[in-house]
Order: structure tokens, then sequence, then C-alpha cells
């Protein structure tokens, strides 16, 4: 008996996407593509709900700041409520994580000497909550347990690709060792090429992404030796976000000798406000 990584997730998680979910825009012209783009993934998912998601996201100075930084931090509380990012928290369900399994991971994983900060009490914002929307819809509750995975992609020094892809694989080997049969889906978010700030705001650049989302499928540890300078010169200040996805491909069975991914789903869509969404969905 062991926990299994039944699917890894991947999807920007731009905060106007969670706005025009709210306020019931998602027919308009500008995000029906957009939304029309996930509803087969949110079918697929439908199918295939999992019992536990283990979401790697990064917090945006809402439950960490400049006074705490930490660089990997896993969400080990039985709760987590919805952060206020300036215009009140978004009206969607709280977060309900998964204490047993998260305390298991941070065991784990630290003593494969990954140093992760444990976290008891956070407030989750649109990071982690614009993944859930795009892939769950409005519902009442959240469908399973979500275990917050924190990743410091805004303050520098960041994590490099490699070292994502490496946690990754050790937290694998912790749901490798883990005597229940959860199955689990691990989920990679932000990017894809954005830049909020300076003279290169609202940089795109389809080429890097698609070359990106070509990479992370059949050659992910290839993809990792790229240095988090090129993230930013060729995807932009807030293109570093993409680090994160390699974590989730790094749980997945082909790092372990197993068998390539199969592709479910790929998407692409620009523009979602100042972000080139991608979308990926791997088993
Ligand atoms: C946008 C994208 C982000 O990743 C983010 O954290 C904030 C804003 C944007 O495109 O507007
Ligand atoms: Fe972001």
């Amino acid at each position: 008996m062991s926990a299994t990584v039944t699917a890894t997730v991947y999807t920007s998680h731009v905060p106007a996407i969670g706005v025009a979910i709210d306020l019931d825009k998602t027919d308009e012209p500008y995000w029906q593509p957009l939304f029309a783009g996930y509803e087969p993934s949110r079918q697929w998912m439908a199918d295939n709900t999992p019992d536990v998601i283990i979401l790697v996201y990064n917090d945006h100075a809402t439950a960490f700041g400049l006074d705490v930084i930490p660089t990997f931090a896993i969400g080990t509380g039985a709760r987590f409520p919805i952060a206020d990012e300036g215009w009140g928290p978004r009206p969607v369900p709280e977060v309900e994580g998964h204490p047993v399994l998260a305390a298991h991971i941070a065991q784990s994983v630290i003593q494969q000497d990954f140093d992760l900060t444990i976290v008891n009490e956070m407030a989750v914002d649109h990071g982690l909550t614009v993944p859930l929307s795009l892939l769950f819809g409005q519902p009442e509750a959240w469908p399973c347990p979500v275990i917050p995975f924190a990743v410091n992609v805004v303050q520098y020094p960041v994590p490099s690709g490699r070292r994502c892809l490496a946690l990754g694989r050790a937290i694998r080997r912790a749901l490798d060792a883990y005597d229940e049969p959860l199955r689990v889906q691990v989920w990679g978010t932000g990017g894809m090429s954005h830049q909020l700030q300076g003279p290169r705001a609202g940089l795109i650049n389809r080429e890097f992404d698609s070359q990106f989302l070509d990479r992370l499928i059949a050659d992910p540890t290839g993809l990792s030796e790229m240095p988090h300078v090129d993230y930013v010169r060729e995807a932009g200040s807030e293109g570093i976000e993409l680090v994160m996805w390699l974590i989730a491909r790094g749980t997945m069975a082909d790092l372990a000798g197993g068998p390539a991914p199969t592709v479910r789903r790929r998407f692409y869509h620009v523009p979602a406000s100042n972000t080139a969404v991608g979308h990926l969905v791997l088993t």
C-alpha cells in the first residue's frame, strides 16, 4: 500500500481569472475562449477527482512578506482560510488540508535533506484559489483536501529548477512510503510568460512557452538545468513562477524508472490580463 500520483496538473493562476468567475463574466468574449479551453479538463477532473491534491503555488506577499521568506513551505494545518488580497477574500470555499499526509511528507522530505518550513496556519491567495476555480468551478466545498505547498518565487534568491525537480522526486518517495492507498494529484501552478513591472511589462513569449511545455512533457531533466536568469530573460520577471511546474513534474513515474506520461490535455491562450495562460494534464 502507498499513496499514488494519479495525475499532475499545470496551470497559470492569473487573479483576474478568479474575478471573472466570481463576477459571472466567463461568457464574455474576452474570457470565453479561456474558459472553453479548461472545459475538457473540468470534465476529466469530475471523473478523476483525487483523494488529495498537493498544490504547489506561490504566495504573493499575502501569508508571507519580507519579514519571513520560506523557500519551500508545506501547509500541515486542517484548514486554510481565503486571503484578503485588498478587495476582500474571494467568495470561494475555505481549503481543507490533510494534516496526516502533510506531516508525513514533511517528515520524509526533510529527512531527504529538503528544508521545508512547516506552516500550521496561513491564508491562501489567488496562487492557490484560481487553479482550484479553473478545474472545479464554483462548488459549495472543494471536492477533496488540498495540501498547500508554497514556493518563494517572489523575492530573490529563488530555488533553481534543478532543485525543484529533485524536490518533486523526494515528494514521490514520500508518497511511496505512505501506508494508505490515497490517489494523489500534484499541481504545479503559476506562469507562463508574463512581466507585471518595469519597461518590459506586458512581455509574452509564445515560442518560449511552447518549448517549455514540450520539454516539461518530454525532457524534464534537461529543462530543469535551465538557469533562473533564462526564465526572467525569456519569460519575464514573473515567468520565474514556472520553476514550480518542475516540482509537480518530478513526482511522475518516468523519473523513477516508469513509463513516460500521457498528455490528457494541453492548452495555451493569450491574453489573460498580462499573462500567457498555459495548462497541461499529465497521467
Ligand atoms: C497577473 C498574473 C500573476 O501571476 C499575478 O500573480 C498577478 C497578476 C496578471 O496577469 O495580471
Ligand atoms: Fe503570480
